[in-house]
């Protein structure tokens, strides 16, 4: 039976999540939220539900939701995310919750201990890699193609340059981690499925002149190395409009390891496996659009609490998420610090309750 679905907060990317439950035939969405009346009233229309403006409401008209899905946004694009999940949490929903699970690592902590303590799924939109070439790759870890890892580099960021600045902005923006908090959750979210947790971090961030003059506070470059608990070492390097992108596009993704090495170019679009003595092998997957991973992720949610896989072993959980989040904070803390090396918090045991954290 189709699983029912209420989503909160309708702005760009609560409708994108609408339309993927309107056309997955494991969801059934029943109802939208947003405390501004008019956004709620239009999605409402749009998608032909009800409309709430506050989740309390919603909860209260609807008991037989099976999922709250929070795609509010606030300051670093995460402030908003607690209150409606630890709501839709107590309420005994699952929920799945737009990234960064929340802007603050001590509310993030408490959202993923109290959904053990709840018993319920917690998931979150980690969709970066629920994309063809990230599965084509997962198979050539598990063929034993690419061996023991040796490095792991990713290069992530948003189309730009001094020409194109715009200026400071305000609001969400308007904060020297804003970037960080709101954008490191995708690259760390890849470099941790194929690489595992990771123990070390430092990095270093700047911004450059075009956003010093004009008084802007977010730190835009980050660069950031890492030591994997396996050994391998990795690095990111995250952008935001400072640049023109280069080899690889937006999103370019490479893993080496003693048996081989593959690189994914575009998030969505192509493939290329190296191993020594052979010609690369190139699968361009003909997808160029990136809006494709949010229903692919957002099936895979759905699949997961129908099948009731058990709750530690769903894809893009809430403390998969919360890993994202440690090691953004780590990168903060090494920043703080010169540059200094710092050891991530380590996460919650996966089969943890009432865990004192
Ligand atoms: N996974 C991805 O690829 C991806 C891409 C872009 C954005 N995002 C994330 O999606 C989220 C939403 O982004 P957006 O640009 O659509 O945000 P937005 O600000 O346009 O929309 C958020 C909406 O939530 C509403 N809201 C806030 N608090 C509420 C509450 N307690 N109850 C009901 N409604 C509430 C606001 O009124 C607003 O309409 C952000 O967390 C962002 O980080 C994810």
């Amino acid at each position: 039976m189709a699983l029912k679905v209420g989503v909160v907060g309708m702005g760009g990317i609560g409708h994108t999540h609408c339309r993927c439950y309107k056309n997955d035939s494991l969801a059934e969405l029943i109802a939208v939220c947003d405390i501004i009346k008019e956004k709620a009233d239009k999605a409402a229309e749009e998608f032909g539900v009800e409309a709430f403006y506050s989740l309390k409401e919603m909860l209260k008209a609807h008991p037989e939701l099976d999922i709250v899905d929070v795609t509010t946004s606030g300051y670093e694009n995460g402030s908003w995310h607690y209150e409606p999940a630890m709501e839709a949490l107590a309420a005994g929903k699952n929920v799945l919750v737009e990234k960064p699970i929340s802007n603050d690592i001590r509310e993030a902590r408490e959202m993923v201990k109290f959904a053990a303590d709840q018993n319920v799924y917690l998931g979150c939109n980690l969709n970066h890699y629920f994309t063809e070439p990230a599965n084509q790759a997962l198979q050539l870890i598990a063929d034993k193609k690419i061996g023991e890892p040796v490095y792991l580099m990713q290069k992530m960021g948003f189309n730009g340059s001094e020409m194109g600045y715009g200026g400071a902005s305000t609001g969400r923006w308007q904060r020297p981690y804003s970037h960080l908090k709101a954008f490191l959750a995708h690259p760390f979210s890849v470099m941790r499925r194929f690489g595992g947790d990771i123990t070390h971090i430092q990095a270093f961030m700047n911004k450059p002149g075009v956003r010093k003059s004009a008084d802007d506070l977010m730190l835009s470059i980050a660069s950031i190395h890492m030591r994997f608990e396996n050994g391998s070492a990795g690095y990111i390097i995250s952008q935001r409009g400072d640049a023109s992108f280069g080899l690889g596009g937006w999103w370019c993704f490479e893993m080496a390891g003693t048996r081989g090495t593959f690189c994914i170019e575009n998030c969505v679009e192509k493939l290329t496996y190296w191993t020594a003595g052979q010609e690369p092998v190139v699968t361009n997957t003909g997808i160029t659009d990136f809006g494709s991973t949010f229903p692919n992720r957002i099936h895979a949610f759905l699949e997961d609490i129908t099948n009731k896989v058990p709750r530690e072993l769903i894809r893009a959980s809430g403390r998969d998420a919360l890993a994202t989040l440690e090691y953004t904070f780590a990168v903060i803390d090494s920043y703080e610090n010169g540059g200094a090396l710092v050891r991530v918090n380590p996460l919650p045991n996966l089969h943890a309750h009432g865990i004192v954290l």
